[in-house]
């Protein structure tokens, strides 16, 4: 046994408070996931580590900015040197890697930046977890490792990885990588494979937030193709319980599918929202579809639900009227991303799209 883990294991002993490092905790799901940890776990001290990208939003956090249990670090998982500075300072007992690059689309203009920090990123946390011995690293991933839906086939955590973009690809990377640390060093890992996510704090480029940003604005809904794509949705808590369980009861070294059941296709979905919008002249409008773009995913969650007992409890219309409900309340949160680069991402994206 080394100094390091002679000395945490006795600082352990007489200590039932916990240091919790989160990365990305100023994006969408690292945002709900500091306010879910703070509320369930008074004892814990959470530290947000966030390169504050384009994604990265104090306001998602401005209820939170001054509890004595919470710390903002700004840094890059891809830069060992604030990693290596954050690790020195907090000694964290257990690490969730929120942080990546996260939107298909931009991965397909500029994937580079995917590879850095998707990759690039996860291996230097789990190198400095690993030195630090915390009690548990939990890996956020997603179901798109597995690659579209093929034939009636739903992926357990043993199916092979089959990406078919650069942002699932990097992901896919990114979780082999965490597979090779608990192989490798015995390294107390998990990874946790959820579908899409929605819910208050999101940035408007994924499709939920996107069409009620532009119902709520009166812009028209670009629709990729024929809209005819499903997606599962899973509400952001019931991820953040998912996560919750993984890193306190998971065991070492596994891997869990989080997965809900609340597949729509993505038409009746974008119909569904711009009818929460009466007396807006907002249109639904059929644009050129995403290259590569995956037609469905499908996963089983069988493992999640027998062995640590999780079941997702939002049912989707409710949380989607919540979530509607939320961004119309939020103008001013919407109206400070707007001033930001997204006018300009939007250009690149839609533009000729709409105009074609
Ligand atoms: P997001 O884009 O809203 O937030 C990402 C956060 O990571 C931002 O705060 C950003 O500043 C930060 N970040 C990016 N690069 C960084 C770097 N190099 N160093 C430090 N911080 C960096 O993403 P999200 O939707 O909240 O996704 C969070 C995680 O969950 C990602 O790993 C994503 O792959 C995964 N995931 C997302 C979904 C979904 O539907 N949103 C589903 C499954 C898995
Ligand atoms: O499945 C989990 C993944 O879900 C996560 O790992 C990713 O981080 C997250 O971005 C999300 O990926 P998707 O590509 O599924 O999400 P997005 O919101 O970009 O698109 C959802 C569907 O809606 C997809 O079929 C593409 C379509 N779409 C999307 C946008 C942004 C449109 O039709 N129009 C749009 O403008």
């Amino acid at each position: 046994m080394t100094n390091s883990t002679n000395n945490k294991m006795i600082m352990n002993e007489n200590k039932l408070n916990k240091i919790l490092l989160i990365t990305g905790g100023a994006g969408f799901i690292g945002s709900n996931l500091i306010r879910y940890f703070l509320n369930k776990y008074p004892d814990y001290k959470i530290i947000n580590f966030d390169k504050l990208t384009y994604a990265g939003n104090l306001n998602n956090l401005k209820e939170i900015e001054t509890d004595p249990n919470y710390v903002f670090v700004k840094g890059d998982v891809a830069n060992s040197q604030d990693v290596k500075n954050v690790f020195e300072e907090f000694n964290p007992d257990f690490v969730v890697n929120c942080a990546a690059e996260s939107h298909v689309d931009r991965s397909i203009t500029d994937p580079d930046i995917f590879l850095q920090s998707n990759i690039l990123g996860t291996q230097i946390m789990l190198d400095f977890a690993c030195e630090n011995d915390a009690e548990n690293f939990v890996q956020v991933s997603t179901d798109e490792v597995y690659g579209a839906k093929f034939k009636n086939f739903s992926a357990d955590e043993n199916s092979s990885l089959k990406p078919n973009n650069p942002y699932a690809a990097s992901k896919a990377a990114a979780d082999l990588l965490v597979r090779a640390a608990h192989q490798t060093h015995g390294q107390k890992v998990n990874v946790v494979r959820s579908c899409n996510n929605y819910g208050p704090f999101q940035f408007p480029e994924k499709l939920i937030p996107l069409m009620i940003l532009n119902a709520l604005t009166d812009v028209d809904l670009p629709v990729y193709g024929a809209g005819k794509q499903r997606r599962e949705w899973i509400h952001v808590e019931d991820h953040c319980r998912a996560i919750d369980l993984v890193l306190h009861r998971g065991k070492s070294g596994e891997i869990y599918n989080a997965g809900t059941g609340n597949e729509r296709i993505n038409l009746k979905l974008v119909e569904y929202i711009v009818k929460q919008f009466p007396g807006s002249q907002s249109q639904i409008k059929f644009v050129a579809d995403r290259l590569g773009h995956d037609f469905s995913y499908a996963m089983k969650s069988t493992k999640i639900h027998q062995e640590l007992g999780w079941q997702p409890v939002k049912q989707f219309e409710a949380g989607l009227d919540e979530t509607i409900e939320w961004y119309k309340m939020h103008r001013d949160w919407i109206e400070a991303i707007k001033s930001g680069e997204y006018l300009q991402y939007y250009d690149k994206i839609y533009k000729s799209r709409l105009t074609e």
